[in-house]
């Protein structure tokens, strides 16, 4: 094993090189997955909108509640503003944002993520009306599903819901504040004073009001990427402090014990635990090696699943290769997947270090696969997405030549706004447009649609919604995982060798 890989890079090379005409787009992959971002806004629109086929909408969020909730996004193909799906992808966006904030920049992206990032905190600051009151939620599920009508047009019950001392909530508390502590250091190198307007929410978000101990592990998140983006030696962190919850917390609150198979919105372990191992890695585990040892066994549980080097539970693929976890919106957990494994194999290569599997013969743990390979792996996996799969069909909606054209989601599927100025109401929305075969009138860029079934079918209906809706928690991590990817491409393409020690690099 070892003494093969110094043939390896050759090897990989010459494949880049042959698959080079193959080769997907990855920077308009990131520019088309940025103006999903836009087609979701809620609010008052600005200037800058690109996408264009979008009205303002949801002008008087709050206003019944006497709270200004105007902004932030619509989940999917629907209109409900859900907070744990929105702090998430904002997370995602965030982390994303902070590893790969070089390769968005040599993309000329970065603005718009920030900008994308941004829509979402706006919002969160204001939902966060008061230290110990958050709202989590407009509108409501069965009322907004009950019709089928624009942003533009709405109207449905937009009913809130809040957090405070006697509605506590810490799962979508700590997430909202780690969403906001995440983009406070994204934005730390562009603006510190939002930055720190973010870290000042963030911390009240844990802080007060929520259990003591979901807050805290769910507060580490951000804190962790904060001493990772400022450098211990600036001391934003003292590491003391925020390990000191570590060895009474991880294992009763299931971090260091529980192996997990999905990366989402609904379950964020697997982050904790590569974030937690990159800690290891660096050699930064001090008093608490024992215990983060215990959490990098199970993100390296995760990791080998997924690339089925597993001894026992291997991650279920279509046989087309897919990621294959849930009937309904399986593509996020692909798309998840796939950031958290570059993520991870850039801190183990970074560290010269290695993933360790366990051999599939139940012989001895052994050093199976090193960890860059990992990204190669991932690389067919994202490239299903775009298009490398038997329905040879791109699951981002608006890329390439063939991508889903009856999407689930109400705007795409009428006429915009700004064509027809008529209101759809409730019921008509169904009759005329929903049921429609036609293509739907306007294409909502960059979207991942739910994705093929367990045999990679999939049926472009508008009612098969487990398929062909998309979400902002399934986008997210494409813009880091994309704009990863492209640096690798890119990286082919200008020299001849691969860097030794370049983390980017699939040798
Ligand atoms: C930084 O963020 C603040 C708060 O949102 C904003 O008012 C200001 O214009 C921003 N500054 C820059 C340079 O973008």
């Amino acid at each position: 094993m070892m003494n093969s890989r110094r043939v390896f890079p050759a090897f990989i090379l010459v494949l880049t090189i042959i698959d080079a005409s193959l080769a997907f787009d990855y920077s308009e992959a990131v520019d088309k997955s940025l103006l999903f971002f836009e087609a979701q806004r809620s609010g008052k629109l600005p200037g800058t909108q690109r996408v264009k086929w979008r009205g303002d909408s949801g002008l008087y969020d709050g206003y019944q509640q006497k709270v200004n909730l105007v902004g932030g996004y619509y989940d999917a193909g629907d209109h409900v503003k859900f907070g744990l799906p929105m702090a998430y992808s904002v997370t995602m966006l965030s982390w994303g944002a902070i590893e790969y904030g070089r390769n968005m920049m040599d993309l000329n992206q970065m603005g718009h993520v920030l900008n994308a990032i941004k829509w979402g905190t706006d919002y969160f600051i204001k939902a966060h009306s008061q230290p110990n009151v958050l709202w989590g939620q407009v509108g409501d599920g069965d009322s907004d599903h009950y019709c089928w009508e624009r942003a533009e047009d709405m109207t449905t019950p937009r009913t809130a819901y809040k957090l405070d001392t006697e509605h506590p909530g810490s799962d979508l508390a700590g997430e909202t504040a780690a969403a906001m502590a995440a983009a406070a250091i994204a934005f730390r190198p562009y603006n510190s004073s939002y930055s720190d307007l973010l870290l000042v929410h963030a911390k009240q978000g844990t802080f007060h009001g929520l259990n003591a101990v979901c807050k805290r592990v769910l507060y580490i998140i951000g804190l962790l990427g904060k001493m990772n983006c400022c450098g211990r030696q600036h001391g934003c962190i003292e590491q003391p402090k925020t390990f000191s919850w570590d060895n009474k917390y991880a294992a009763s609150m299931g971090g260091t014990g529980w192996a997990v198979k999905e990366f989402s919105w609904d379950n964020k372990y697997a982050g904790v635990q590569i974030l937690l191992s990159k800690v290891l890695i660096d050699g930064d585990g001090g008093a608490y090696t024992a215990t983060l040892k215990q959490y990098q066994a199970k993100a390296d549980y995760f990791a080998c699943a997924c690339n089925q080097k597993n001894a026992g539970y291997n991650a279920p693929l279509t046989p087309g290769g897919l990621l294959y976890l849930h009937e309904w919106n399986n593509m996020q957990y692909a798309a998840s997947a796939a950031f958290l494994l570059v993520v991870y194999s850039d801190y183990l290569s970074a560290a010269k270090s290695v993933l360790k599997c366990p051999h599939a013969n139940v012989q001895p743990q052994e050093l199976l696969m090193f960890a860059k390979s990992q990204a190669c792996l991932d690389l067919i996996k994202a490239d299903y997405i775009l298009g490398k799969n038997p329905k040879s069909m791109s699951y981002m909606v608006g890329y390439g030549q063939n991508y889903p054209i009856h999407v689930h989601h109400r705007g795409a599927s009428i006429a915009s706004i700004s064509v027809l100025h008529s209101v759809v109401g409730c019921v008509q929305g169904f009759d005329a447009w929903y049921r429609r075969p036609e293509a739907s009138p306007n294409v909502v860029h960059g979207g991942l649609v739910g994705g093929p079934d367990k045999n990679d079918n999939f049926e472009d209906d508008r009612s098969s919604y487990e398929q062909t809706e998309p979400t902002l928690s399934g986008t997210a991590p494409l813009v880091g995982l994309f704009s990863k990817l492209h640096s690798i491409n890119s990286h082919y393409a200008a020299g001849p060798t691969p860097t030794k020690g370049q983390s980017n690099s699939c040798e």
